[in-house]
């Protein structure tokens, strides 16, 4: 099997289950990435685990160095990544607890370093991300969520808002208008480098609340958490399946 890596966002910052065998500091062109990467093993499947927002979770969405991150992995060897991110729910389905499997998105996000293409190039390049995420690996997840009896639900466009603010009501109501059914802070440009980068990356998609306006009163901390800790405990079943199909 190939190099694997999983991204964890909000409410993964450790990855149950993963026995950590060594740590690497990683300098990249780029700068450095969130935090080391934990190379180890999860179920006897090897695999490096990087933690988006660094550990401590202290990196807000748009101070990310997306680009470190994905050169990092790169440089490892990594063939494919799991990303791993909250998000909110925009589509009746989508409901918070739940896992998605994103097939498209839409990227909202302004002012992040988001290319691998643009200084010292000897021709412009322009990559396609018809589908941005890697149909392989998200069969891959979807078949090991059926062998495991978790109810994920299969597509969905994600969009990807600026952040770290929440979105307001109206903001939401324009995406849902786009085609948005999910909203969150980071899959972009992390899914967009990955593909500059020649990597597969799929995206599980964790719901931690309703996005602004779907449902009565605001949205809590509290709230995003208890709701993530349920989708959370799915997720480590998923991937106990997912690394060893
Ligand atoms: N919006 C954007 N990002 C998020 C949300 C949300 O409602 N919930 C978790 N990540």
């Amino acid at each position: 099997m190939t190099q694997m890596a999983i991204i964890g966002g909000t409410g993964l910052t450790r990855l149950p289950d993963f026995t950590v065998v060594r740590r690497a500091l990683v300098s990249t062109p780029y700068g450095n990435p969130s935090a080391e990467l934990l190379i180890g093993r999860l179920h006897e499947q090897e695999l490096i685990f990087l933690a988006r927002h660094g550990d401590p979770h202290v990196l807000p969405p748009h101070r990310i160095n997306y680009r470190a991150n994905i050169s990092a992995l790169k440089q490892m060897g990594v063939a494919s990544i799991l990303a791993v991110a909250a998000v909110g729910g925009i589509r009746a389905d989508m409901v918070p607890g739940k896992i998605a499997i994103p097939d498209q998105l839409i990227d909202y996000t302004y002012g992040r370093a988001h290319t691998f293409f643009e200084d010292h190039l000897d021709h412009v390049t322009h990559i396609d991300f018809t589908r941005p995420y890697s149909p392989w690996l998200r069969d891959k997840l979807l078949n090991a969520a059926r062998v495991a009896g978790i109810d994920v639900i299969d597509g969905g466009v994600y969009g990807c808002t600026q952040g770290p603010r929440l979105e307001t009501a109206a903001e939401i109501r324009r995406l849902e208008r786009d085609g948005c059914d999910l909203v969150g802070m980071t899959g972009m440009p992390e899914a967009a480098l990955a593909r500059e980068a020649g990597m597969d990356y799929a995206c599980c998609a964790v719901v931690a609340n309703w996005a602004a306006g779907k449902a009565a009163g605001e949205i809590t901390m509290a709230e995003i958490e208890a709701n993530l800790a349920k989708g959370m405990a799915d997720l480590t079943v998923l991937l106990r399946h997912w690394v060893q199909a």
